[in-house]
């Protein structure tokens, strides 16, 4: 074996969310000599190895960042790292389809970079997440470029996907070789946020149809951005500014009416669909509907929405309160319950998070008027913790399945299955040991956003994360996270996913039946 044994830089991640980034290893940043973050060569063995259709107890060999070998009773040489996973789950990473790192947004820009974002998802058993890219006065080069700046801190691997914001030939073009030359395969359109990154129904037809004929996928932020504008002047006339002022102006109808809209334009491109933060029982259904009718839509619930209900924003305590303000907004008991359980039919397809962090300094910005208040939650530590509390320990999820909504579906989504997403020879090595059987406790005391707040604060649950190995390292072990910034990849994703399969066929279908032109013998006159 090549006993790799040398010093690096190793940034290890303090437990205090104050200092988040700045309490290193055993003796702050610097040098440390770390065996377990160099090691190349590990053997986790007598774990239950769970993909999304199979679980089988078996070994799982790792060598420089590649899963070698999954079977029972591999035979190592000496030197190999050795992890005991007897009664624990072995599966892949968990992949956030959804985040928002080092974002400018709302006049602030979120406290989460690449780097504290990335550290925290590590300990929370995810290993890959996919990021908007927010384009520069429209520009997708300009927005592309500074995205791939604040992306070197990264310590894990992650993909991009691109906003939309405006609409010309140049933009059209950048889609191109934002496809074709640089590895994004998914854009991102805001039917919201009136005046800063909404669209129009013109820009948004546009948008599907070039993602169409790129062979990338369109997600749609859906809430109908007029009427919210409209919903929020009602509020303050009503003199209702405070946090829940937020979830007044913005009621479910607004989503399920944009939500449908962007179905049906969807439908008349004959384009898939990605509904990204599905908050509604009102938007779950006409995802329903239209899966029903066999048009490709995918529908992605994030954890606030599963778990979470809006009677915190009637909290007496503003910041108590603002923390929970995102969008769409919270919702009243009831919508979480049947998300979950559409999740869990498989109406809805894999879970996000949304995580887009503000402290309690850029909340008050709202302490005035509910509008200013920055939208967003934090939940990349969070997410795989809380899918299994809620949906696995309570049966509405099996363990592969538990894998498929965490992992494996967002891998096939976004076109870089099986390399991620599967435990099994020649997928990248980023691999979860979790405990069914351990408990979990999440506060912002522990967590290791740099946020001062936590969504989730004060909840235990049901099993835990022991360790993550992300690209052959473990990074996560006893508790402890050794990091390396700049250690990240960023993955590169073909277009053309299997929601594609048909398209086409489907487009000779329509020309045929239109029956048309019709050759008419022009009458003399
Ligand atoms: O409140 C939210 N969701 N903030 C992030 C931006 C977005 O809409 O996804
Ligand atoms: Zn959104
Ligand atoms: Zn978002």
């Amino acid at each position: 074996m090549m006993h790799m044994r040398s010093l690096i830089l190793l940034l290890s991640i303090s437990l205090s969310p104050l200092f988040g980034l700045s309490q290193i290893c055993e003796s702050g940043i610097g040098y440390c000599d770390s065996e377990s973050v160099l090691s190349s060569k590990i053997l986790i063995a007598g774990g239950t190895v769970v993909n999304a259709d199979h679980q089988e107890v078996a070994d799982v060999y790792v060598e420089d960042g590649v899963i070698v070998d999954v079977r029972p009773n591999i035979k190592v040489s000496d030197g190999v790292r050795i992890i005991d996973a007897t009664g624990k789950f072995v599966m892949p990473g968990g992949i956030d389809p959804h985040t928002h790192l080092a974002m400018e947004f709302m006049g602030t820009e979120t406290i989460d970079n690449f780097f504290s974002g990335q550290a925290a998802a590590l300990a929370g058993g995810t290993t890959m997440h996919i990021d908007f890219v927010i384009p520069v006065q429209g520009s997708l080069s300009k927005g592309y470029e500074a995205y791939v700046e604040k992306a070197k801190l990264s310590c894990m691997d992650y993909g991009f996907h691109m906003a939309i914001t405006k609409w010309d030939d140049t933009v059209s073009k950048e889609m191109e070789i934002m496809v074709k030359e640089k590895g994004i395969n998914s854009f991102k359109f805001f039917m919201a946020y009136k005046g800063s990154l909404m669209i129009s129904d013109e820009l948004l037809l546009e948008g599907l149809k070039q993602c169409k004929s790129l062979g990338a996928l369109a997600m749609v932020h859906a809430e109908n951005g007029d009427a919210v504008f409209e919903g929020q002047k009602r509020m303050i006339e009503l003199g209702i500014t405070g946090p829940e002022g937020h979830a007044l102006s913005r009621p479910p109808v607004l989503e399920g009416e944009a939500t449908a809209r962007a179905i049906r334009l969807a439908a008349f491109v004959n384009t898939p669909l990605y509904v990204v933060h599905v908050m509604s029982i009102d938007a779950m259904e006409e995802i329903a509907r239209a899966q029903k009718s066999g048009q490709k839509v995918i529908g992605e619930p994030v954890v606030s929405g599963l778990v979470l209900d809006d009677s915190v924003l009637w909290d007496p305590d503003f910041i108590t309160a603002a923390k929970f303000v995102m969008s769409p907004p919270i919702r009243a008991p009831g919508h979480g319950k049947a998300l979950q359980a559409a999740l869990s039919t498989g109406i809805l397809k894999l879970v996000g998070t949304d995580h887009c962090t503000f402290n309690s300094t850029q909340k008050s910005f709202g302490i005035d008027d509910f509008r200013k208040i920055p939208n967003g939650v934090n939940g990349l530590e969070e997410r795989m913790h809380l899918v299994w509390d809620t949906m696995v320990e309570s049966g509405q999820l099996s363990v592969t399945d538990f894998v498929r909504v965490t992992s494996t579906e967002c891998a096939k989504l976004f076109n870089i299955y099986p390399r991620k997403g599967a435990i099994r020879a020649g997928s990248d090595a980023d691999i979860i040991i979790f405990n069914p059987n351990s408990t979990f406790h999440i506060s912002a005391s522990s967590h290791h956003s740099r946020s001062d707040t936590n969504v989730y604060e004060g909840r235990n649950g049901k099993g835990k994360v022991e360790v993550t190995i992300a690209g052959g390292k473990i990074v996560w072990e006893n508790d402890e996270l050794k990091v390396v910034p700049g250690s990240g990849k960023y993955i590169s994703m073909p277009p053309f996913n299997y929601l594609y399969n048909g398209i086409d066929k489907a487009d000779e279908n329509y020309l045929t039946s239109l029956k048309a032109p019709v050759n008419r013998i022009k009458p003399s006159l």
